[in-house]
């Protein structure tokens, strides 16, 4: 037994804020941005929360799932930017969609989030435990962005993808993921209760270029180790759906593999980087604009603070 995704679902809060608009708030251009990051354009909050969001996205997946909240037995949001510390946002999800005989937790591993709930629910499936999992990425990161920083506003937006997997015959992928912790301050958001003094503002702090460096090395490494553990060719692969930061990493992952830039669907123009909300957004954007067929292999590959990368095989059913 295995996860397959059965059902898809994402949601953006409506107001938009294009690279004009933050031309207004730092000293940047539309044009600089473009080239630099691919982003054209990013969703903010104004009465949404990381929760609403999730709520919105699960409420659509689990619509074109078919199946009812109370078969769901495990939610697992993955998030860096709740509105709650407790109770889990998770659990708050599960109540606003009645889904009440799941078991509900978080989880936190940044931009790598949705890869490593996305394997934390199949390693539940495989092992028995439970059947159908509602896997959610949802992020308010506007509340932890620094405005008046030019080298980071410009990257992030909010959103929220949700997938339904439920337990099934068919080929299993072992994922592969890693975490480095000693290259932690290459981008990082101290809690705002952890603060005591003046020293530091709560909000997210990034060495642009390390992490760059880091993504076009780790990337294409642990797409070339997940293929090889699963005995897969790289020309088997149909889509390689990653993680949303910029569209120069995705073009550099593309080239180092040697793949055709053509199968590294992209969107962050018009959400930005949106954390571990990216890949399920990628997703159901493909299944809605019908791009996603039976039988298709597809590669997710998560990368972000931490540091922290991984990346999985799945089959599209
Ligand atoms: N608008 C205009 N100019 C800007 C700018 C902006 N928003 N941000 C930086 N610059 C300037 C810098 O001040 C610098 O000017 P200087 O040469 O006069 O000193 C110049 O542009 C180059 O800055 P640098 O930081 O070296 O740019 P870069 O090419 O590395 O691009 C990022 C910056 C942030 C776009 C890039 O490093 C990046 O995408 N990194 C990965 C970030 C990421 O994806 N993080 C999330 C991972 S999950």
């Amino acid at each position: 037994m295995t996860g397959i995704i059965c059902g898809t679902g994402s949601f953006a809060p409506a107001k938009v804020m294009d690279n004009n608009d933050l031309a207004k708030l730092v000293d940047t251009n539309d044009e600089w941005i473009r080239e630099r990051t691919g982003v054209v354009q990013r969703h903010i909050i104004e009465n949404d929360t990381t929760v609403t969001m999730a709520v919105r996205a699960a409420e659509e997946a689990i619509k074109n799932a078919g199946i009812l909240p109370e078969e769901i037995e495990l939610i697992i949001l993955s998030t860096l930017s709740s509105n709650l510390i407790m109770p889990c946002a998770a659990c708050e999800v599960q109540k606003a969609i009645g889904a009440v005989n799941a078991t509900c937790f978080d989880m936190n591993a940044a931009c790598s989030g949705f890869i490593f709930a996305y394997n934390t629910a199949n390693a539940y499936i495989e092992s028995g435990l439970y059947k159908t999992v509602l896997v959610i990425g949802s992020e308010s990161l506007s509340n932890l962005t620094d405005w008046t920083d030019r080298g980071t506003c410009i990257l992030f937006g909010d959103g929220s993808g949700a997938v339904v997997l439920k337990a099934g015959e068919t080929k299993s992928y072992k994922a592969v993921t890693h975490s480095d912790g000693s290259r932690g301050e290459a981008l990082t958001c101290i809690s705002r209760y952890a603060i005591k003094d003046d020293s530091d503002n709560g909000l997210m702090k990034m060495n642009g270029r390390e992490v760059f460096n880091f993504a076009v090395k780790k990337v294409p490494e642990v797409i070339n180790e997940v293929l090889e553990k699963n005995n897969v060719n790289i020309e088997e692969i149909d889509y390689f759906i990653l993680h949303q930061a910029n569209k120069r990493i995705v073009e550099s992952v593309a080239k180092r593999l040697k793949a055709d830039i053509s199968k590294f669907p992209m969107n962050m123009m018009e959400y930005g980087n949106t954390s571990s909300a990216s890949i399920p957004i990628l997703i159901d954007e493909m299944r809605k604009n019908g791009e996603l067929r039976k039988g298709q292999k597809l590669v997710m590959a998560g990368f972000g603070a931490g540091l922290s990368w991984g990346a999985s095989i799945f089959e599209w059913n």
